[in-house]
């Protein structure tokens, strides 16, 4: 654990991100230098309550049932199912794919489903016609929710935004949720703005909730699904679970591990505290290098089994632990099983980085059966 000037703590050890994880008398996630004094200056100062008040706890423990491996298999079965049977048969029949707008695709419908928004929502927030071209509307989707995520960048030394990005964080948010009130009246309660008319959340607040699921839950997984895909192509790592298919779900833990696509995470210390015999004054800040943790074990391996000490920690820890994980581990899982169904691996035709975003990602992965 190491302070920089003007920047901070920086924590790259696994015990110590987990000891300030599960310290919340100390740390903060709503004060200057974390991620929900980000948000409540984009969606408002009651974000305060639903990411650290009782309202944190209440909402986290009404939709936890929304979140579990049961549910989250059968969203996937029923949401992305058809297009993952699309990709595998594509991929049979010696088709190229490109991998970067599948998985773009994919994540939109998913997110929008968990949320529950329909396509129309959508259409109606961003444009587009879902009846025409569902997967345009849902790429759509993609560069609408990265465009608020990449007015992150430049917040490392300060969370407080200036006020161009402030009113174009806004406009972004206030669009991709015109029709939530529509959507809040109609969802089904197996959905999270069902669950928040149920728990009787104002509309207001259940925009922003579902606003936060939509950034939260968008660009992060369409970069492990892409970067798995590469990763595991140029370790080799495809052939690797091709000879022990029992293996896939250590694939999709080493995708997480290595891909860390939430590659740091911030905290503000809110009182003072001795951690790792350093002492933090109120008002620091600390970033937790979750990527730098997670790949200090090594390149991904299939083999490589269960490791206690970083646990999962691609998905933070204490209270905040990631609510999205099993919806992770499910698309990872049905993605990764579409993929290697053929018993062949995948070789990249061509690649090319997304730029200048805020989480990495490709622009292009085409790829086809070997
Ligand atoms: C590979 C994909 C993902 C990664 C790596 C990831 C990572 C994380 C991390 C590190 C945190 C903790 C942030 C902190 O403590 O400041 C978090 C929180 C969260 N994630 Fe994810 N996430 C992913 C996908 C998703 C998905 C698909 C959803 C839902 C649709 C989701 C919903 C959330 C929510 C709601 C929180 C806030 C939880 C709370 O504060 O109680 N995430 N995620």
């Amino acid at each position: 654990m190491r302070k920089v000037p003007a920047l901070g703590w920086f924590v790259a050890d696994p015990v110590v991100a987990r000891q300030i994880y599960n310290d919340s008398t100390h740390f903060s996630i709503v004060s200057e230098g974390a991620a929900g004094h980000w948000w409540s200056q984009v969606i408002g100062d009651w974000v305060r309550d639903l990411f650290e008040g009782p309202g944190h706890t209440e909402l986290r423990t009404k939709v936890r049932d929304l979140f579990t491996l049961t549910h989250t298999d059968a969203l996937v079965r029923r949401v992305i199912g058809p297009d993952l049977r699309d990709l595998r048969e594509r991929l049979a029949a010696g088709e190229t794919v490109d991998m970067a707008a599948r998985a773009q695709i994919l994540v939109g419908r998913s997110v929008s489903d968990l949320v529950g928004m329909r396509p129309e929502d959508i259409a109606a927030a961003i444009g587009g016609d879902p009846d025409a071209d569902q997967d345009a509307l849902f790429l759509r989707l993609f560069h609408h929710v990265e465009e608020l995520v990449n007015l992150g960048f430049g917040t490392m030394a300060s969370t407080t935004l200036d006020p161009v990005a402030v009113a174009r964080a806004r406009e972004l948010a206030t669009q991709l949720a015109v029709n939530v009130p529509v959507a809040y009246e109609r969802a089904d309660p197996d959905t999270t703005l069902g669950r928040c008319r149920e728990l009787g959340l104002a509309v207001e607040h259940a925009a922003g909730l579902a606003i936060l699921m939509a950034v939260a839950g968008t660009d992060t997984l369409a970069s492990a699904m892409t970067r798995m895909v590469a990763i595991m192509h140029d370790t080799d790592q495809h052939r690797a679970l091709l000879a022990a298919p029992h293996r896939l779900p250590d694939a999709v833990r080493e995708t997480l591990r290595v891909t860390s696509p939430a590659y740091l995470v911030g905290r503000s210390v809110t009182a003072d505290v001795r951690v790792a015999d350093r002492d933090l004054k109120a008002g620091d800040h600390v970033k937790i290098l979750t990527w730098t943790i997670n790949n200090a074990a090594g390149d991904f391996d299939v083999h490589r089994d269960y490791n206690p000490e970083t646990r999962q920690l691609w998905f933070g820890g204490g209270r905040h632990l990631c609510l999205g994980a099993q919806l992770v581990h499910s698309e990872l899982t049905a993605l990764l099983e579409a993929l290697t169904a053929a018993g062949r691996p995948w070789e990249i035709v061509h690649r090319r980085y997304r730029r200048k975003v805020f989480i990495p990602t490709y622009e292009s992965l085409r790829i086809r059966l070997a």
